[in-house]
């Protein structure tokens, strides 16, 4: 990145400058490698996936081997002594010994995946050479049609459906696999003296073998592709996704789990077109940094964040256990004066440290906005996506905005972003949060209209109606004139911090919303069991592809 180079689409920082300390301090899937089947190494889920599906062949083999060798003796009796060869019955022991002792590694974890995927090639070569064994203890006679095919071709075409490997090692098994044909028919033939013209009549089950491990180099890629890509689309670094949480204007939130640690964690994916992909892409992980030093336990934690091999944005954050401010004015309507400010002051000690960090949140609004219960305490505040604001592009909001100019949305958009203006800060931010104060306690809008143009005009020239005017409930003189103050077209009418604003809250009159207040108020309409937050209570449920240890 050239930080000369002024990005004009981004008003971010409140004077304009670059943040002092940006690095990426995640290595991000997009800046790997690409992934060049044949080469490139297991992951940790596809080696677990790989693992699970070779012991369950394992279990198959067993049992299929042990019904084949009880049926033939029953119904088949003259060929029992192709069973009783010391030889055949060594080789097939060691098949069955090894299918027995992978399932019992996996089943007491006592060696890694990796491990157990090395055991599964030799467990491969055993069967195929048990097979071939079988298949050969007999002298092919010239007068008897050979029908069908080998039941090593038909065995490593399975092992490449079932166990994903990379196809450069699957062609090698494949074709080793096949050799033990050639391999067995040799031992034997020395074994028993079979005649050599018997070679050309069988030669047949042996070329399909080799044809069939080129099928089995075939079968091996789509496998391979098939769970890689299913990888990709659930797992994201170290977190897999469980279960949609929401969707946005934006992208979805799910409920996310890491890999290895007890934690859960909520990821946003964001959703863009490919033509503004790269711009967004590029701002983001430039302030994602900034944004994940934020310390302010209103401010969502953010925990990590990439690009998806697909080229989408995801950032991890700290699973929530709450409802958004938009949930908790639809279904339970406007709040009392007293929880809206105890909601706006914690939402003010969010703002104020990111603004102090110059990082302007462009994006406030009831739905980024949370509140939680975070260990005993309820009504705990959370701001959610900052620096996410919408990238617009020229038309979306037509004459309201400049190619690639950053806008919020319309609803709680600052007169001066409305306008464009090269001169956006933080009060952009103290604007919408007169709206968010409005909209708690009235249940309105400031403005509204199906057009979002007409919203931005609304925003930039007509005066708001005071609150106390739209709703029934008691609005206190002091708190309108606090949200009024920040609903003030000029920016520098507005109280010029996020701090004042706390400050003249704290002045208000109102009763205080204190803890009893709060917690009684969940228990009756946001108790542990409500459906409403019933995601962050769910327990973790992998989606099919990833197994957890
Ligand atoms: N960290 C989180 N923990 C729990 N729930 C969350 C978390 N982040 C978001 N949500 C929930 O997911 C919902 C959807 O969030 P999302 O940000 O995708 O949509 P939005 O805020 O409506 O729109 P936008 O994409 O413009 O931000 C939110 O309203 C919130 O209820
Ligand atoms: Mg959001």
């Amino acid at each position: 990145m050239n930080p000369s180079k002024r990005d004009d689409t981004n008003p971010l920082y409140s004077d304009g400058s670059f943040p002092r300390r940006v690095y990426h301090r995640f290595q991000m899937p997009s800046d790997r490698a690409p992934a060049k089947s044949g080469s490139v190494a297991l992951s940790l889920a596809l080696l677990e996936e790989g693992a699970r599906r070779l012991t369950s062949l394992a279990a198959v083999f067993v049992v299929v081997s042990i019904a084949l060798y009880v049926f033939q003796r029953l119904m088949q009796p003259q060929i029992a002594p192709i069973f009783d060869d010391p030889v055949t019955r060594l080789v097939a022991l060691i098949a069955m010994l090894t299918a027995a002792g992978l399932v019992a590694l996996r089943q007491y974890n006592v060696v890694t995946s990796h491990t157990l995927l090395r055991f599964g090639m030799c467990f491969e070569i055993a069967v195929a050479l048990a097979i071939a064994m079988v298949e050969t203890s007999q002298p092919f006679k010239p007068a008897d049609p050979l029908l069908g095919i080998s039941g090593v071709g038909v065995w490593l075409v399975v092992a490449a459906a079932v166990i994903p490997s990379p196809p450069n090692t699957r062609l090698a098994l494949a074709v080793a696999a096949a050799t033990t044909w050639p391999l067995a028919y040799g031992i034997n033939a020395a074994r028993f003296g079979f005649i050599t013209e018997s070679w050309r009549h069988a030669a047949i089950w042996p070329a399909m073998n080799y044809l069939l491990a080129i099928v089995a180099y075939i079968v091996g890629r789509l496998t391979y592709g098939t769970a890689r890509e299913m990888e990709s689309d659930q797992n994201l670094g170290s977190y897999t996704l469980m279960t949609q949480i929401g969707e946005g204007g934006m992208g979805e939130v799910w409920r996310a789990s890491h890999k290895l640690l007890a934690r859960p964690a909520a990821i946003k994916l964001v959703k863009l077109d490919a033509s503004r992909q790269v711009i967004f892409a590029h701002r983001f992980h430039r302030e994602a940094n900034v944004i994940a030093a934020l310390k302010s336990p209103h401010t969502v934690y953010l925990y990590d964040f990439g690009t998806t091999q697909d080229g989408r944005l995801y950032y991890v954050m700290e699973l929530l256990d709450g409802i958004s401010l938009q949930t908790l004015i639809t279904t339970f309507g406007p709040q009392p004066a007293s929880r809206v400010v105890a909601i706006l002051r914690q939402m003010c000690r969010s703002l104020e440290e990111a603004h102090q960090e110059k990082i302007v949140h462009r994006d406030l609004k009831p739905s980024n906005v949370m509140i939680c219960q975070v260990a005993q305490e309820r009504d705990f505040v959370k701001v959610l996506d900052f620096g996410l604001a919408k990238p617009f592009g020229a038309g979306e909001a037509s004459n309201l905005t400049v190619e690639g100019i950053t806008l919020g949305t319309p609803e709680y958009m600052a007169p001066e972003v409305a306008r464009a203006s090269r001169t956006v800060d933080a009060r952009a931010d103290l604007y919408a949060l007169g709206c968010v104060a409005y909209f708690l306690l009235t249940g309105m809008l400031v403005f509204n209209d199906s057009n979002p143009v007409t919203v931005a005009l609304k925003h930039m020239k007509t005066p708001p109606v005071p609150p106390s005017r739209r709703t029934d409930k008691p609005v206190p003189p002091d708190l309108e004139r606090v949200i009024l103050a920040c609903l003030e077209k000029d920016p520098g009418a507005r109280p010029q911090s996020a701090r004042e604003i706390e400050r003249l809250l704290a002045a208000c009159h109102v009763p205080q919303w204190n803890e009893e207040d709060a917690d009684a108020w969940w228990q009756t309409h946001l108790p542990a069991a409500s459906p409403l937050r019933s995601f962050s209570q769910a327990p973790p449920e992998a989606l099919p592809l990833v197994q957890k240890a």
